[in-house]
C-alpha cells in the first residue's frame, strides 16, 4: 500500500520475508536499492545492475526475480522473500555440505535461485538444473558443487 506522496518520495508499505515494513521510496528506486539501503538487507548484492548476473535475485511471490531490474514501487503488493528469509530452508547448508560457497558476491542469488528450482520442481533433471542456474553467473569457479548441492536437496525432497 502506498500512503502519501511527497515532491520526492512516497512512503511504501512491502512484505518482506514474512514482515510488513514501510520504507521511503522515490518513483525510481529499484527493489534491490530498498532492500539494502532502506532496510539493510544487504544479502542481494548489487553487481552487473543490468540483470546479466543474478546476484540480486531475491523471489517475488515465490518466482526469482532479478531485484536490479525491479522497481520497488512495483514489489508493493508483492511477497518479497531475499536470502535473509531463508535461513531455515535446507538450500544454504547444502551449499556448506557441498563446499558450494564461493565469494559471497554470487553465492546468495545461487542460493535464492536454486531454493526456487527445487520448489519449482521436484524432480528436477540435470538438464532443468543446468538450464535454471544459467541465470546466475560465476567469473571464478565451475558450478559442480552447486549442481550437488541443488542435487542433494531434491533427493531428499524425493525421499
Ligand atoms: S546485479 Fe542484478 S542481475 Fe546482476
Ligand atoms: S563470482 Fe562468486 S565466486 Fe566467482
Amino acid at each position: 500500500m502506498i500512503f502519501s506522496n511527497t515532491s520526492k518520495h512516497t512512503i511504501a508499505s512491502i512484505l518482506v520475508n514474512g514482515e510488513k515494513k514501510e520504507i521511503m521510496v522515490r518513483s525510481a528506486d529499484t527493489l534491490l536499492t530498498s532492500l539494502r539501503d532502506s532496510l539493510g538487507l544487504t544479502g542481494a548484492k548489487l553487481a552487473c545492475g543490468n540483470g546479466d548476473c543474478g546476484a540480486c535475485t531475491v523471489l517475488v511471490n515465490g518466482k526469482p526475480m532479478h531485484s536490479c531490474l525491479v522497481l520497488t514501487v512495483e514489489a508493493v503488493h508483492q511477497e518479497i522473500t531475499t536470502i535473509e528469509g531463508l535461513q531455515h530452508s535446507p538450500m544454504p547448508k547444502a551449499f556448506v555440505d557441498h563446499w558450494a560457497i564461493q565469494c559471497g558476491y554470487c553465492t546468495p542469488g545461487f542460493i535464492v535461485n536454486s531454493h526456487a528450482l527445487v520448489t519449482a520442481h521436484p524432480e528436477a533433471t540435470e538438464d532443468q538444473i543446468e538450464e535454471w542456474l544459467s541465470s546466475n553467473l560465476c567469473r571464478c569457479t565451475g558450478y559442480k558443487e552447486i549442481n550437488e548441492a541443488v542435487k542433494s536437496v531434491l533427493q531428499k525432497k524425493q525421499k
